[in-house]
């Protein structure tokens, strides 16, 4: 079966501290940094771009970043994000009107593909891209903000690609914590995106090693 990663969210850290903060959660077992990018029109709110994914990444040189594209115009940041050092780039289904044509330019920059669908969004809709990408993200919450309620009713979403796809890559982001990791385990999810359980905790590598093994039973 997939293998777990656990997926730390810097979002809810000290973001005046982002390097130290994000070596933190790779010491405490995370096995990828999710950075969550925001730009006040795709979601209601502003956090970083490339600048930034390029300065970390002279800090952290070995980590894979899943860059997550909370963006209006995805195709307009492929490239300075690939020469930032991102590993991976997530775009949103959502955010484009040509998925295919996005997906092949994020490959021609030598990134993996993520692709991304919004509470709304049915699962069908991505259906017919996901032999092409390395992952699917299902947002367990409306995207923008750290810190939200966890949506079960999105469990159904995971278990139909899971059952369709058993060995592909599906990451679930958005109120994850250790209240609720067993029915994201179940429904078959095995890229495990979590901000504030694990930022916010006083033994971020107990969280951790707790979400991978609820993820691992
Ligand atoms: C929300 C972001 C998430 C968020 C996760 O828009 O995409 O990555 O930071 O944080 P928690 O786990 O606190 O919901
Ligand atoms: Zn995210």
């Amino acid at each position: 079966l997939c293998h777990c990663k656990i997926g730390p969210s810097i979002l809810n850290a000290d973001l005046s501290c982002l390097a130290s903060e994000s070596q933190k959660m790779l010491d405490n077992g995370a096995d990828y940094l999710h950075l969550d990018v925001m730009d006040g029109h795709f979601v209601p709110n502003l956090t970083f771009g490339a600048p930034l994914v390029q300065c970390l990444r002279k800090h952290i040189p070995h980590a894979f970043f899943d860059l997550h594209m909370m963006v209006a115009q995805p195709e307009k940041w492929v490239k300075d994000m690939a020469e930032a050092g991102a590993d991976q780039y997530t775009f949103h289904l959502e955010a484009t009107s040509d998925p295919e044509s996005l997906i092949k330019q994020i490959r021609e920059a030598g990134m993996k593909v993520g692709i991304g669908i919004k509470p709304n969004t049915p699962v069908e809709d991505v259906l017919p891209f996901v032999d092409k990408v390395d992952m699917v993200l299902i947002m367990t919450v409306e995207p923008g903000f750290g810190g939200q309620k966890f949506m079960s009713n999105m469990m159904p979403k995971v278990k139909c690609l899971r059952e369709k796809y058993p060995r592909l890559d599906i990451e679930v982001d958005g109120g994850v914590g250790l209240s609720t990791i067993e029915e994201v385990a179940k429904a078959g999810a095995n890229m495990i995106v979590s901000g504030s359980a694990i930022v916010k905790s006083s033994d971020p590598k107990s969280v951790i090693d707790q979400l991978r093994a609820a993820v691992n039973k």
